[in-house]
C-alpha cells in the first residue's frame, strides 16, 4: 500500500493547505493511529490517519446524488449567483481535484444531479458514447401532440443552429401537458430547446433518474452517497 505525505494529504482532502499543515500537527488535531503527529513529511498510510479524532472523510473519492433545488447554478462563477456546492461540505470544494457536477442542470431545473471529484466519472458519465440514459420530466405550456413522440425518436430532429441532429429520444406523455423524456446526451438546455423547436414552452423540468440511479425520495436540498456501480 502506498503512503504519503502528511500534509499531501491534508491538502489533497481539503483539510488545509500544506503550509497550514504545520499548525494542525503542532496543536494535535492529527493522529497517525493513536500517536500525536510531529513531522508534516512523515510518509503515512491514509488508513492510519485521524484528524480531530475522524478518519479521512472519503478517502477514495466522492460520489454522491443531489436533490438540486430551483434556483441555484452549477456553475462556481459567483457572477451567476449562488451554488449547489453550498449545500455540500465546503471542506469538499477545497479538495484537490475539488468536487464537480456531472454535466449540469439550468438554474430553475430540479433533481438528480451527480457530485464526484472523480475526472473519470465526469467524463465516462457525459459522453453520448457512453449511452446513460438520463430522464427528464416535463411541464409545458400547451397541449401535447402524439406526433412528438415518433419525431423525438427520429433522430432526425435539429435545434437551431446545430448541424448535427438530436440522437433519439424516448418521449412518454404522462398527461395532457406532461411527459417524460429519456436522453443520452446532455446539449445545452436540450430538452427546453427540443421542445421550444416544435413550439412549446417548457414551464418545470425535473431529472428524476440518471442510469440505473432513481431519485425517489431523497428531499430537495439534500444529498447521499451513491456506488459507482448503481449508475
Ligand atoms: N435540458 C435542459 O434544457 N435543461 C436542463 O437543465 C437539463 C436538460
Amino acid at each position: 500500500m502506498t503512503r504519503f505525505r502528511i500534509d499531501q494529504m491534508l491538502s489533497r482532502h481539503g483539510y488545509c493547505s500544506r503550509g497550514e499543515s504545520r499548525g494542525w500537527l503542532k496543536a494535535g488535531r492529527v493522529r497517525i493511529g493513536d500517536l500525536i503527529a510531529k513531522d508534516p513529511s512523515e510518509k503515512v498510510l491514509l488508513a492510519d490517519l485521524r484528524i480531530d479524532g475522524e478518519p479521512v472523510d472519503h478517502p477514495e473519492g466522492i460520489l454522491v446524488m443531489l436533490h438540486k433545488p430551483a434556483g441555484l447554478v452549477c456553475s462556481r462563477d459567483e457572477r451567476e449567483g449562488a451554488n449547489v456546492f453550498s449545500l455540500l461540505p465546503e471542506r469538499w470544494s477545497r479538495r484537490n481535484p475539488p468536487i464537480t457536477s456531472v454535466g449540469r442542470l439550468d438554474k430553475e431545473t430540479t433533481g438528480l444531479l451527480l457530485i464526484t471529484d472523480r475526472g473519470e466519472l465526469v467524463q465516462r458519465w457525459t459522453s453520448p458514447r457512453h449511452k446513460v440514459t438520463k430522464r427528464y420530466e416535463v411541464l409545458v405550456d400547451q397541449d401535447l401532440t402524439p406526433e412528438l413522440i415518433p419525431l423525438f425518436a427520429s433522430g432526425t430532429l435539429r435545434l437551431p443552429d446545430e448541424s448535427d441532429p438530436c440522437l433519439p429520444a424516448t418521449l412518454t406523455l404522462t398527461g395532457t401537458r406532461t411527459a417524460s423524456l429519456d436522453l443520452i446526451e446532455g446539449r445545452y438546455h436540450q430538452v427546453r430547446r427540443m421542445f421550444a423547436s416544435q413550439g412549446f414552452r417548457v414551464e418545470s423540468l425535473h431529472r428524476s433518474r440518471f442510469g440505473a440511479l432513481d431519485l425517489g425520495d431523497l428531499p430537495p436540498g439534500q444529498w447521499r452517497a451513491v456506488s459507482e456501480a448503481s449508475i
